[in-house]
């Protein structure tokens, strides 16, 4: 039996491109893998079970744990039933690629199970047919992504960083963020540059969903307000809604929404998180 760690990632930028063909946005983003935590168990058995912590979560093939399961059974041929459970922690709409983290996460755990049947090369180009964003969860932890954001360059640690994630109770689907994108409104910061800066020590925090996701939900624009005033870095992480915040977070903000501390993690070669 195994129980894997399914971390949250965070994006330190996020800077789109160009609307493509396909419909999907072309994206330049440096993500960052965090200390908060979805629990994955899985173990061999005599018939297929998922089950998860969330009643709120389809347990079908619309969710992306079954989704990666038969795209390993898919590719690998390997057809032994499996009993899957999904510990959730990881807020939902929260930008935060919690669906993505377990799908990563149960690939690895498959592949962990069955010997190492696929490289991570493998895993890595299958996962982005089922997801854009589950690609970087196969990395070290550290990732400039572009393309849809499956294109990953793995990137050193960066120096750990004391954060907290900033959740209100009211979520976005994803597509509806990229749905009102204005792409004539988006800064014009290179990502190119952006990520320079990061390694020199130079943060700058950019995220151009912010403008369509605070027209979307006006209260975002005002929670980012407070944490400024607040002294706080706020930056929405993806599609939104949770923020994260580098550095301290005054222990009289708000009790309305969840509010978690976290920090950076990597993962080592050959080990999960
Ligand atoms: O790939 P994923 O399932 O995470 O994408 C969810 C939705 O987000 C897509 O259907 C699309 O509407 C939007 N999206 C996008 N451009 C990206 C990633 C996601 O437009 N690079």
């Amino acid at each position: 039996m195994l129980r894997l760690r399914s971390p949250a990632k965070i994006n330190l930028f996020l800077k789109i491109i160009s609307k493509r063909a396909d419909g999907f946005h072309e994206l330049a983003s440096l993500f960052q893998a965090i200390d908060l935590f979805d629990y994955i168990t899985i173990q061999t058995s005599d018939q297929d079970t998922f089950t998860c912590s969330n009643p709120h979560l389809p347990t079908d093939g619309s969710n992306l744990v079954i989704k990666s399961l038969n795209l390993y059974r898919q590719k690998t041929g390997i057809s032994t039933p499996v009993s899957i459970h999904l510990d959730k922690h990881i807020p939902a709409e929260a930008g935060l690629g919690g669906g993505s983290s377990n799908a990563a996460t149960t690939l690895w755990a498959l592949n962990e199970l069955f010997n190492r049947t696929a490289t991570l090369d493998q895993l890595q180009t299958w996962s982005a047919k089922i997801g854009s964003d589950i690609t970087f969860f196969l990395s070290h932890g550290t990732a400039y992504c572009t393309g849809r954001g499956e294109l990953i360059q793995e990137q050193p640690p960066l120096p750990t960083q004391s954060l907290w994630i900033v959740k209100p109770p009211f979520g976005l689907p994803t597509p509806s963020v990229y749905k009102n994108l204005s792409l004539a409104a988006i800064s014009k910061d290179d990502p190119e540059s952006l990520l320079r800066d990061f390694y020199a020590g130079k943060p700058r925090y950019v995220n151009d969903l912010e403008i369509p996701a605070f027209q979307l939900l006006p209260q975002l624009a005002s929670l980012k307000q407070q944490l400024n005033n607040l002294g706080c870095q706020a930056t929405m992480s993806g599609s939104g809604t949770s923020f994260f915040c580098i550095g301290d977070l005054p222990s009289t903000f708000s009790q309305d929404y969840l509010k978690v501390h976290s920090s950076f993690i990597n993962r080592s070669n050959s080990l999960w998180y």
